[in-house]
């Protein structure tokens, strides 16, 4: 299987199936933004937000005008605004502004459509979260947010869909000729040249350094981490104006993760078998350190995806009879859903070393809205090996049905709907 494609190797996903697996990871984010302005509307939080704002938020003195909405949710704010807590509104009229035939970036892996998906109320979903509004992707806005700025995202699989689905967001407004993609075994480059921005991916799934980087090894038993070594993939982020990082999936293989510190050059035999939540602290530790004494939060900003919800037990969503998420067509109506494709643990991980960092990290946490996702998954519309599945492998969904990346357009156009918003 080719690096760039980095899709999880099928044993991950049987183990998954096993259930020993819990989740996938994504990419969260969170900066601060500074512009009080945001999308050039005027907020009507302060009203409600008039107490908190009083302890939490002196700086923003300048929230000055304000315009009552009818509804009273107000303007997205990041620092007024969770949007973790909302829901799904269905919407006809809400027409993705890409397709699978329009955007030519698309991997085979999330093309739905072009591989036989005939249902398509996934792609009318919009996120609303209950206390604001999220404003809608606008892609020429987008693009002078990134004008003359590198934008990254690193991580595995599913932020390699996130950064598919930002390049096709925007793709279409720049003109034939004024765009390139170039692609690379580990670092891909989406340019556009007018705006003289970039939009590039970075293959990392676990951050830090692994023996399966480069050459994915498909037997999670025979990978070993150096969960204190990051530098190697780190030399590439630097001087990036966005970064984006996500990692989780890949630890999630249910067995304990082989652990190594210190040199790789003496050999690899000596690891240690660490719980996955244990090892991955370690590992998030690395990086964390190494953005704080790389980052310089004046000129960079650093978001963080949350973990990706898998859908791989039925049950998990009160679906007895079904095969993982094949066939669901309608997300989970039920507030706090909460299934076992999200590891609880791994998020606390991340809440707690995000918080003790120097540079502000802003996290999209996409974990909550993606777990109510349950329609919105490749499921078996999408390859397997560089081919797209066979009618016989369609017909053996319990095999094939890949309940862990997400058709495109689809929720990851959400999660960058999000990180726009804290771009403006
Ligand atoms: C914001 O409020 C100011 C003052 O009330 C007003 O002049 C301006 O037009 C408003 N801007 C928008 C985008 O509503
Ligand atoms: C659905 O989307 C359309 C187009 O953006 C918008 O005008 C309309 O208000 C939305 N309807 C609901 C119920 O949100
Ligand atoms: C283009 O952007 C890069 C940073 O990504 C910057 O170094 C360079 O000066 C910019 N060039 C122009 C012509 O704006
Ligand atoms: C960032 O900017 C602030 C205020 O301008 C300054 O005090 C600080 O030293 C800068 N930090 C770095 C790392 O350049
Ligand atoms: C999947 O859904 C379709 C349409 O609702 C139904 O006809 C079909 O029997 C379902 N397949 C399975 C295997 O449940
Ligand atoms: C993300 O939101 C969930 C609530 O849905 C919360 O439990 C979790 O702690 C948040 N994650 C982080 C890393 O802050």
């Amino acid at each position: 299987m080719g690096t760039t494609r980095g899709k999880l190797p099928l044993s991950v996903i049987t183990i998954t199936l096993c259930g020993l697996a819990f989740v996938l990871l994504l990419y969260t984010e969170r900066i601060s933004f500074s512009s009080s302005t945001v999308f050039g509307l005027n907020k009507s939080c302060a009203r409600r937000n008039a107490a908190k704002k009083s302890s939490a938020d002196d700086r923003k003195e300048d929230t000055g005008a304000l315009s009552y909405a009818a509804d009273d949710r107000f303007e997205f704010d990041p620092e007024e605004c969770s949007l973790v807590h909302g829901k799904w509104i269905f919407n006809r009229t809400i027409k993705p502004l890409y397709s699978d035939r329009t955007c030519p970036y698309l991997d085979k892996q999330v093309s739905c459509v072009k591989n036989g998906r005939l249902d398509s109320d996934y792609r009318h979903w919009e996120w609303q979260p209950d206390d604001c509004m999220l404003p809608r992707f606008d892609p020429k806005t987008a693009l002078r947010k990134i004008q003359g700025k590198r934008m990254m995202f690193v991580g595995d699989s599913l932020q390699r869909g996130q950064w598919q689905s930002f390049v096709c967001l925007v793709e279409s407004v720049i003109p034939e000729g004024q765009k390139s993609m170039k692609r690379g075994r580990l670092h891909t480059v989406f340019k556009a040249k007018e705006y003289n921005a970039t939009i590039e991916f970075y293959w990392a799934p676990f951050l830090v350094e692994s023996n399966s980087d480069v050459h994915i090894i498909a037997d999670p038993k025979k990978r070993i981490l150096k969960v204190d070594s990051v530098a190697k993939h780190a030399k590439h982020w630097i001087g990036v104006d966005i970064l984006v990082f996500n990692t989780y999936v890949w630890w999630m293989s249910g067995l304990k993760i082989k652990s190594l510190w210190g040199s790789f050059e003496n050999g690899e035999e000596g690891y240690e078998e660490l719980d996955a939540a244990v090892s991955y602290t370690i590992a998030l530790k690395t990086w964390a350190n190494w953005v704080d004494s790389n980052v310089n939060p004046n000129r960079t900003r650093v978001f963080f995806t949350t973990m990706s919800p898998t859908h791989q037990r039925s049950a998990d969503w009160g679906n007895e009879k079904g095969i993982k998420c094949f066939n669901e067509t309608r997300p989970v109506k039920k507030k706090g859903h909460w299934g076992t494709g999200s590891d609880k643990r791994i998020m606390s991980v991340v809440a707690g070393v995000v918080k003790r960092m120097k540079v502000p990290v802003t996290l999209i946490n996409i974990t909550q809205l993606s777990e109510y996702r349950i329609d919105a998954h490749s499921s078996i519309y999408t390859e397997s090996g560089g081919k797209l599945l066979t009618e016989e492998e369609k017909a053996d969904p319990l095999h094939y049905a890949d309940c862990i990346h997400w058709c495109l357009p689809g929720v990851p156009d959400t999660w960058n709907q999000i990180l726009y918003a804290h771009l403006l």
